[in-house]
């Protein structure tokens, strides 16, 4: 496995790939892997040639309050699973080789990096947008994959690559659960006990919403309602967001549908943790 940390070097090689005629798959990480990512790197690698992984945690979409410091970094550890899994190139720039002195551009997507995450973390998707957006350019991947779990940085992204006539394919594989019901993710890490078994309160809302939304109740306010009375049995975890959307949008819709994306955030202590699932007819 080839790990680069020049963009030079991996736009050089990337390059070279495609020229072989190889089709490039690419799986945007900030590490600390886990079982979701992996699932990203094992779809890449049954519909691609060759798996390139990016490990950088991107300091642009962190807020000035945020976890940026503290986010969880195990590099070792990981390129061992990406070797195990059969990756064949590793990009993990330093963050002055990604923003070098006097960069000020930036790629802000209008409208859908305001609502879910974007309307609590300010700035959270241009950060995103414009780290994604210089890693296509580096890797020019023929397709890139991403997880179900982060619904509105998929709607983020998917929105980008059209706007910006990308010609990656933006691959979305679903969300990868612990046994209990736990979404993965590697904030999980940051949990006590404790928490991590209130933390479970997230996935039985969702659930709760399936269940109704297959009984055939179609109301939004209803639903976010169910959710929040199953949320309510763990006063300690703050709801952020609880809400039905349009999965392209992120606008709210008042009668949801097949298609439909219900998600939720929620603080459980002080780690921000979301979940979402999409409602079948
Ligand atoms: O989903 C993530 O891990 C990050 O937001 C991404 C897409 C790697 C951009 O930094």
């Amino acid at each position: 496995m080839l790990i680069f940390k020049s963009v030079q070097e991996t736009q050089s090689v990337c390059a070279q790939l495609r020229r072989e005629g190889r089709i490039l798959g690419f799986v945007p990480t900030m590490g600390a892997l886990h079982e979701g990512h992996l699932s990203l790197v094992r779809a890449a690698k049954a519909e691609c040639d060759v798996v390139a992984v990016s490990i950088f945690v991107n300091p642009t979409q962190f807020g000035p309050n945020e976890d940026f410091a503290k986010y969880p970094r195990s590099f070792e550890q990981d390129c061992t699973l990406l070797e195990a899994e059969g990756a064949h190139l590793v990009f993990a720039p330093a963050a002055e080789e990604m923003y070098p002195a006097g960069t000020s551009t930036f790629v802000h997507v209008e409208g859908v990096s305001e609502r879910l995450d974007g309307a609590s973390r300010p700035g959270h998707f241009r950060g995103v947008a414009t780290v994604v957006s210089k890693l296509f350019h580096i890797v020019c991947p023929h397709k890139a994959y991403f997880g179900q779990k982060d619904a509105a940085q998929v709607a983020v992204l998917r929105k980008m690559a059209r706007d910006l006539n990308f010609p990656a394919q933006i691959v979305v594989c679903p969300i990868v659960r612990e046994p209990d019901g736990l979404a993965m993710s590697s904030r999980n890490r940051y949990l006590s006990p404790e928490e991590r078994r209130q933390a479970l309160v997230l996935s039985r809302s969702l659930k709760r919403v399936e269940e109704l939304a297959a009984c055939g109740e179609m109301s939004s306010r209803k639903l976010t309602a169910a959710a929040r009375e199953v949320l309510a049995a763990e006063p300690s975890v703050r709801i952020d967001y609880i809400t039905a959307v349009d999965p392209d949008t992120l606008e709210e819709i008042d009668e949801v549908s097949s298609g439909t994306l219900f998600a939720v955030a929620a603080f459980v202590g002080s780690t921000r943790l979301i979940d979402n699932t999409i409602l079948k007819a």
